[in-house]
């Protein structure tokens, strides 16, 4: 049998999306969309899941989604091939969580790496709200709503994709073959599985103050490059610098190509003899950063250029969003009359079920 190749990820609106997003999970997208080998592709604006822990402030959520929809769209999703789509909009959703969380248990849910940590995160630890706590299993919903094949997404997401497979195997063993496990998709260069903010701190968060945002001016971005973390110990342009840590070279590891550096720092061959030179004395940072600064902004003008446009229409990106979201409710809706077939709750529809009972009660 052959089946459809369908791609489901997505983002919570809790803030603009920044480079690090976008050399995770964004681009790879985009790739996957224009490559032609996918049937169908669902992207989704996963405000139901940021409100697990933002119940106290949806209007933050409310306002992000057009900022998360700006950022898809700049970033080259097109709405021809690919639905955007926002979580809550399918009450489908609710309803196969629902009947997964008989699936899952409370210890296997206290087990999730990436909910452990960020139940740290958030000082949770004595107040976890239920919602949150249960976010994995709204997950696999989402996944398996859309048939999802391949799931392309960041690192940290790898235990939802773990979980989400338990409760399709669980699922499929219980109530017969329904559900399709999905494959995680992870970025191939390492130094984008985890973009490092720009102060070296290990993760890019909007309360450091230390993100690239996709919608940054190319001048913020010229600022933030400048004043980018380096080697704290190299002090003069003689000293022999250190590429581990130091956030400038793992940006180059994540941004730049061999042909940057004929175009822009001709000196050298590529990104090693650029390291050996730093590493062996020589070079100093501001050079490094300049280098960086014209690789990362040929990166991003073009998104930014798509954004510009995509801006003047405000309405017409809620447009989109809606139409995106009929088709994947459309889906998730045959999913789930799928699953409450298998399970056997479509009472209505099962003329079997109605005949034996009236048979029972000696009907004719
Ligand atoms: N958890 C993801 C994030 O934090 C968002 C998300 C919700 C998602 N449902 C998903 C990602 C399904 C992939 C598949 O960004």
């Amino acid at each position: 049998m052959s089946k459809e190749k369908i791609i489901l990820t997505g983002d919570r609106p809790t803030g603009k999306l920044h480079v690090g997003h976008y050399v995770g999970s964004l681009k790879r997208r985009v790739e996957l969309q224009n490559s032609g080998n996918f049937d169908k592709i669902f992207i989704m604006i996963a405000d139901a899941q940021a409100l697990t822990d933002n119940a106290d402030n949806p209007e933050k959520v409310r306002q992000n989604i057009i900022e998360v929809a700006l950022d898809y769209l700049s970033c080259g999703l097109d709405p021809a091939k690919s639905n955007l789509f926002i979580q809550s909009q399918i009450p489908e959703l609710c309803e196969l969580s629902f009947y997964y969380m008989n699936l899952v248990t409370v210890s296997r849910l206290q087990r999730n790496p990436t909910v452990k940590s960020e139940i740290q995160m958030r000082n949770f630890e004595t107040s976890i709200p239920v919602g949150f706590f249960t976010y994995p299993i709204s997950q696999a919903a989402d996944i398996t709503a859309f048939k999802a094949t391949t799931v392309p997404v960041g690192e940290d997401q790898l235990p939802m994709l773990e979980q989400t497979k338990e409760i399709v195997r669980k699922f499929n063993s219980v109530y017969g073959e329904t559900l399709i496990e999905p494959d995680i998709l992870l970025p191939d260069n390492k130094a984008c599985l985890r973009l490092p903010g720009t102060d070296g701190k290990a993760k890019m968060s909007k309360s450091l103050g230390n993100c690239i945002y996709l919608s940054d001016t190319e001048k913020d971005v010229k600022t933030k490059i400048m004043s980018m973390y380096t080697d704290p110990n190299h002090i003069r342009v003689e000293d022999p610098g250190q590429i581990e840590g130091n956030c400038v070279f793992t940006y180059l590891d994540a941004f730049s190509k061999p042909e940057h550096f004929a175009e822009y720092l001709p000196e050298y061959g590529n990104l090693q003899e650029l390291k050996d030179h730093y590493t062996r004395g020589g070079l100093g940072d501001v050079k490094v950063k300049k280098f960086l600064n014209n690789v990362m902004q040929e990166e991003l003008a073009p998104i930014r250029a798509r954004r510009a446009e995509y801006e003047k229409d405000i309405p017409e990106i809620y447009n989109i969003l809606k139409k995106g979201t009929e088709v994947a409710r459309q889906k998730a809706a045959e999913t789930l009359s799928e699953v409450k077939s298998a399970m056997k709750i479509n009472y209505f529809d099962d003329a079997e079920l109605i005949k034996a009972q009236a048979e029972k009660y000696g009907n004719n």
